[in-house]
């Protein structure tokens, strides 16, 4: 990508929806990005996005928006199926992409992009915004500077305080593959590689999981390639918000990420906590960060991660999790 270092990025924006909106209002008070086209199958929620950015063009044409001769980069915020057709005309186009989670349904569709980025250079990435949080990172930091010491153990929490629409669950993958992917990458982020994997799942908060395949509670097991041992625990509703919490225990220490809001009451007569109620109050600085982030990668021509390699290896957990959901069984994943 050539743009004069103080030229705004020239952004177009494809998907307008639930999650897109938000990116949307974070870009608008980003400084040297510039949002031409807001892209989204129903033109009232492109107008939407484009009035939140102040865009000049809004349509529902995501090839004539990747390809128009003022756009540099594109942003893709639309269901996962549609990712990889996406993010591949963009490749095509030469030009780079951030991309939401997960970058596709399938590890034969996530390769093919792989491919496709790898044979034109141009830089992909998908947006896992936990790694951005701060409270994240610094885990990160003390775990690589052996704070922790070997890592023997992780777990994590990730409920939704209330479920989706079942329209968005019956396209999302299942409750593996659209929600505790974010826990499997930082699994894999956090401690390495993940060698087998072990699910139990019920539907206990809304039968109409059951028709879309999916279920809406979920534990599942993780065994490292280091040894050390995981649980996820997963789920579409709580009464206490939006819970997500990691902890990861080493020979020397443990240490945990918790939004205190979300912990349940002691009943010891604390003052209450306003709990996080979605991804969007939780991660609201992340989600710039991550953006942010990108842009200066760009800039300064680094190659921003994670990738679409550290997408696929959360996406091959999800998938084995997924698998184990339905089989019973321990589902092993080869190392690469
Ligand atoms: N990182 C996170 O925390 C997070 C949170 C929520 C969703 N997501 C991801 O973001 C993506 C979108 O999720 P959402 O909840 O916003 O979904 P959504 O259904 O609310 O929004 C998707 C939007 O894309 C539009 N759309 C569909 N197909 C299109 C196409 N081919 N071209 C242009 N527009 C199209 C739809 O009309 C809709 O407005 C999913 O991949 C999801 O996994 C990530």
């Amino acid at each position: 990508m050539k743009t004069h270092p103080a030229a705004p990025i020239s952004v177009a924006f494809i998907g307008a929806g639930r999650i897109g909106l938000m990116h949307l209002t974070n870009l608008s008070r980003m400084p040297g990005v510039r949002v031409v086209e807001v892209v989204d199958a129903h033109l009232a929620a492109a107008q939407q996005g484009a009035a939140i950015v102040d865009a000049p063009r809004a349509s529902t044409n995501p090839l004539g928006a990747i390809n128009a001769a003022d756009v540099d980069v594109v942003l893709i915020a639309t269901p996962t199926a549609t990712h990889p057709e996406l993010i591949a005309a963009a490749i095509t186009a030469g030009k780079p992409v951030w991309c939401e989670k997960p970058v596709a349904l399938s590890l034969a569709d996530a390769a093919t992009v792989r491919d496709l980025a790898a044979q034109h250079n141009v830089p992909v990435m998908i947006g896992y915004m936990r790694r951005f949080d701060e409270r994240y990172a610094q885990l990160k930091r003390r775990i690589d500077a052996g704070e922790l010491g070997a890592i023997e153990r992780f777990r994590a929490v990730s409920i939704d305080a209330a479920p989706p629409s079942l329209a968005f669950i019956k396209t999302s993958g299942g409750i593996c593959i659209d929600m505790l992917i974010h826990d499997f990458d930082l699994a894999l982020h956090l401690v390495g590689p993940i060698v087998a994997v072990h699910s139990w799942g019920s539907v206990l908060v809304d039968p109409g999981f059951y028709d879309a395949d999916d279920v809406d509670t979920v534990m599942v097991m993780l065994k490292f390639a280091n040894g050390a041992l995981g649980v996820v625990e997963g789920g579409r509703r709580t009464t206490w918000g939006y819970d997500i919490r990691t902890e990861v225990s080493g020979a020397l220490a443990r240490a945990f990420v918790a939004a205190p809001g979300a912990m349940p009451s002691d009943g010891d007569g604390a003052p209450a906590l306003v709990p996080d109620q979605s991804f969007a109050n939780r991660f609201v600085d992340a989600y710039v960060s991550e953006l942010a982030y990108f842009f200066r990668c760009l800039r300064e021509q680094t190659t921003p991660k994670p990738d679409i390699a550290d997408a696929m290896a959360s996406l091959r957990v999800a998938r084995a999790a997924t698998e184990s959901l339905r089989t019973g069984t321990v589902v092993t994943l080869e190392l690469d």
